[in-house]
This record gives C-alpha cells, sequence and structure tokens, in this order.
C-alpha cells in the first residue's frame, strides 16, 4: 500500500477501506510516513468528509494505536465528560467534583489547549506542585479512595491522535466533523469509562459554528459509542460567547472555585449543573431531577469545593488557594478595555476573544511556547447587556506590555454593539442521547 494513492482516493472524494485507514493512522504514528503526505491527506479529508464507515475505522485504529486502558478495577460506575472545545470552558473544574460527591467515579485524563480554545490540563497546572502524570496504578488508586482524580493524557493512550491532533492544529484542519468525532472518541474508547457525557460546543468561539453542524456531531459521536456499547449523552450548549466572565488560566480556576462555592457567574453556573446532572442521571442510573437536586446540594454545602481540594491535593498541588483566592498570582498589566458608544451588545466575537487571551499569553502560538498562568482576559459585558460610552467591556491581564495593544483592537472589534434590544442568548440548545 502506498500513501499517495490514499490521498489522491480521498481527493477524488471516494471511500477509503478499513485496510487504508490502519496503514496510514499507524504508519503516521510510527513516523514512517511523513508530516506533508499526512498534511494533504488531512486537507483532502477536511473538504470530502468521511463516511460513517470511515469514522468508525479511524476512530477506532486510532483507539486501538496505544493502550486500552482498564479500569475495572475502580469500583462502581466510570463516567466521562468531555467538551468539543471553547473559550472560558472550564466546567471540567467545577463537573468532576459535583460528579464525585454524588457518587459517580470520574477516572478522567484530559488534555491541553487546541487553536483558541483552552484546555484543562494547562489550568490544573495553574495549582504550583501539582503532578498530572501519576502512574496508572496511583491513577487507579485515588479514584477507588477519593472518587476523582483528573490527570493529564498519558502517551500510550491513542498516540495517533495525539500525533494527528497536533499536526490538525497546524494545517487549519481541525474543525471537521469526523476528523473531531473519531478524536473525541478515539481517546475516550481507549480511557476505557463505562458511560461518557460530551459537551458540543455551538457557536463563534467553537469548531461547529451551527446548531444543525452540532446536532450532526453528536450524532455520530452517540453512534460511535453504541457500536462499542457506551452510552453516550450530548448537551449542545451555547458558545457564541465565552461561558463566565474569566478567559485563561489562573482566572478560570478562580472562576470555576466561586462556582463550586455558589458565587460564579449564573451561565457558567447553569451549565455546569446541567453537565453534572446528567452524569449523575446516567452515573448511578437515577432520574434526571433527582440528579439535579444532588448536584445543587453539592454546592449549597460546600462539599464539592472540599472534594476539588481533596484531588488537587492528592494530586501533589498547593491548596492554600483554597482558604484564599487572592492568593493567586496575578498578572502585571491589567488594563480595561472601555465601550466606544453606547446601545447593547450584539454579539461578542469569542474565537477573536480566545486568539487575543493567547496573545496574551494564556495559551500557545506554538507547541513550544511557554504558558503564562496568570495571562487572560475577564468579558465584563455580554451579549445583550446594555452599555454607556466608557463602561468597561473586558479587562485584559497580561505580563507583556508588547502585547496590550494588538489585543486591545482584537478586543474591541470582537464586539458588535448595536441600538436594539436583544434577546438574552440560549445555554442550552439541546440534550442527544
Ligand atoms: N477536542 C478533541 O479532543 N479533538 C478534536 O478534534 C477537537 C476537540
Amino acid at each position: 500500500m502506498r500513501m499517495i494513492d490514499i490521498i489522491e482516493k480521498k481527493r477524488d472524494n471516494k471511500e477509503l477501506t478499513k485496510e487504508e485507514i490502519k496503514f496510514f493512522v499507524n504508519g503516521y504514528t510510527k513516523g514512517e510516513i511523513p508530516d506533508y503526505q499526512m498534511s494533504a491527506l488531512l486537507m483532502a479529508i477536511y473538504f470530502n468528509g468521511m463516511t460513517n464507515d470511515e469514522t468508525v475505522n479511524l476512530t477506532m485504529s486510532m483507539a486501538h494505536s496505544g493502550d486500552i486502558l482498564d479500569l475495572s478495577r475502580i469500583n462502581g460506575c466510570k463516567v466521562d465528560k468531555h467538551s468539543t472545545g471553547g473559550v472560558g470552558d472550564k466546567t471540567t473544574l467545577i463537573v468532576a467534583p459535583i460528579a464525585a460527591c454524588c457518587g459517580v467515579k470520574i477516572a478522567k485524563m484530559s488534555g491541553r489547549a487546541l487553536g483558541f480554545s483552552g484546555g484543562t490540563i494547562d489550568k490544573l497546572e495553574s495549582f504550583d506542585g501539582i503532578n498530572l502524570r501519576p502512574d496508572v496504578e496511583d491513577f487507579i488508586k485515588q479514584v477507588n479512595d477519593i472518587g476523582i482524580a483528573v490527570i493529564a493524557q498519558t502517551g500510550d493512550l491513542a498516540p495517533a491522535d495525539k500525533k494527528i491532533y497536533a499536526l490538525r492544529d497546524i494545517t487549519g484542519t481541525v474543525a471537521n466533523k469526523s476528523l473531531i468525532a473519531s478524536s473525541i472518541m478515539s481517546k475516550k474508547i481507549a480511557a476505557g469509562c463505562d458511560k461518557i457525557v460530551l459537551d458540543v460546543k455551538v457557536g463563534s468561539g467553537a469548531f461547529m459554528r451551527t446548531i444543525d453542524e452540532a446536532r450532526e456531531l453528536a450524532k455520530i459521536m452517540s453512534d460511535i459509542g453504541k457500536g462499542v456499547g457506551r452510552e453516550v449523552v450530548c448537551l449542545l450548549t451555547n458558545m457564541d460567547e465565552p461561558l463566565g466572565i474569566n478567559v485563561g488560566n489562573i482566572l478560570e480556576v478562580k472562576e470555576a472555585m466561586e462556582v463550586l462555592k455558589g458565587i460564579g457567574p449564573s451561565d457558567i453556573t447553569e451549565v455546569s449543573i446541567q453537565l453534572a446532572a446528567n452524569i449523575v442521571s446516567i452515573g448511578l442510573s437515577i432520574p434526571y431531577d433527582e440528579a439535579i437536586d444532588k448536584v445543587e446540594k453539592t454546592i449549597e454545602d460546600g462539599s464539592a469545593y472540599e472534594k476539588l481540594r481533596e484531588m488537587v491535593s492528592r494530586e501533589g498541588g498547593e491548596t492554600k488557594y483554597f482558604d484564599d483566592l487572592n492568593l493567586f498570582n496575578e498578572a502585571k498589566y491589567k488594563v480595561n478595555i472601555l465601550a466606544p458608544k453606547s446601545g447593547y451588545i450584539k454579539s461578542v466575537a469569542t474565537n477573536e476573544i480566545g486568539r487575543a487571551s493567547m496573545i496574551l499569553g494564556a495559551g500557545r502560538e506554538t507547541k513550544e511556547d511557554e504558558i503564562d498562568f496568570t495571562a487572560g482576559c475577564q468579558i465584563f459585558k455580554k451579549t445583550s447587556q446594555q452599555v454607556n460610552e466608557g463602561d468597561v467591556l473586558c479587562c485584559i491581564h497580561t505580563n507583556n506590555e508588547e502585547k496590550i495593544k494588538v489585543a486591545t483592537d482584537i478586543i474591541l472589534n470582537a464586539y458588535d454593539i448595536c441600538d436594539e434590544l436583544i434577546d438574552k442568548p440560549v445555554l442550552i440548545y439541546d440534550i442527544v442521547r
């Protein structure tokens, strides 16, 4: 078999066989197929898409490119949660401890930032000293002991996805439904959980820009799950503006902790409660309303906040921040961006907010870049809110003075202020079971 023939076949929009898919997945993972050929194939897939059979075959080839975790030694139902990626999306840090408090086992491997969207592992590294690379035995023991572990994805888990994902990130080939579905589901299958709750983001800060596209992505992932005997629930949630106020690693961790204390912004609180209730409902096989009651109680009684502290402590992270959120480091420069005119916020180009945060230091432009954990922005004015000229729209945080001007221009352009009243955005569009 030759890679050039596979590229040409896909370029001509023909269906690839299981063997051909296995050939390029294994060849690329082993370093036998060069980046330039894989990039060409990814672009052909990006434009021509994949059939359902091709998507399932790609998922299974990537899932079996490394180890399949055996979590059978963890007692109880293990439910995994994954987001397709957004801006200001810190829900894992909120939902995972809540679900663990309710009795669902959370044995989760998370990723780093991709493009303009943030990653849970980068956020967790805001706690100095944290070790997100324990060995598998310690990971399993931690979940059995305290009900929760969120760690970095090991190199042996779906290594094909890891390599292909990094290449997609720099070749403009992320936003394709088959590639996203196979990337997510290969990791979930390899990670060995029993059931999966997926947060499929829709809007200007998501890879899926329309509800129809997101619904299609949800259906592809549910079908893959069904095929391998894993129950999948997908929530279609709004990413037309950042979730919550804070974007950037420490800023997001602080906001997640505020939500767990019951004092967080209402949109992120609402989405987190719904995600957690779905996890608890399928994890404990209980009705949804009962799950909602349980979830809300863990915030009211402070147990979810304590569960996050317990997890960070067990993973070696500094926990003084749980006693005082002001102990987190802050950026040297904090600059307010003011509304250029009065009116109502019509929209916020969320991907641009993600890009500005990355430029300020919150994300990586190349794989080698170091993250500035204190960098990011706070989006104080959001869709449908009224503003007067000179009101603070956003505050940017950075240690790099040179980046302030460019980030300010991006954010000012991201805001559309109009004269008409605008409806409040819907937070959750649909739940696909
Ligand atoms: N998240 C993933 O894990 N993979 C993708 O391709 C996109 C978002």
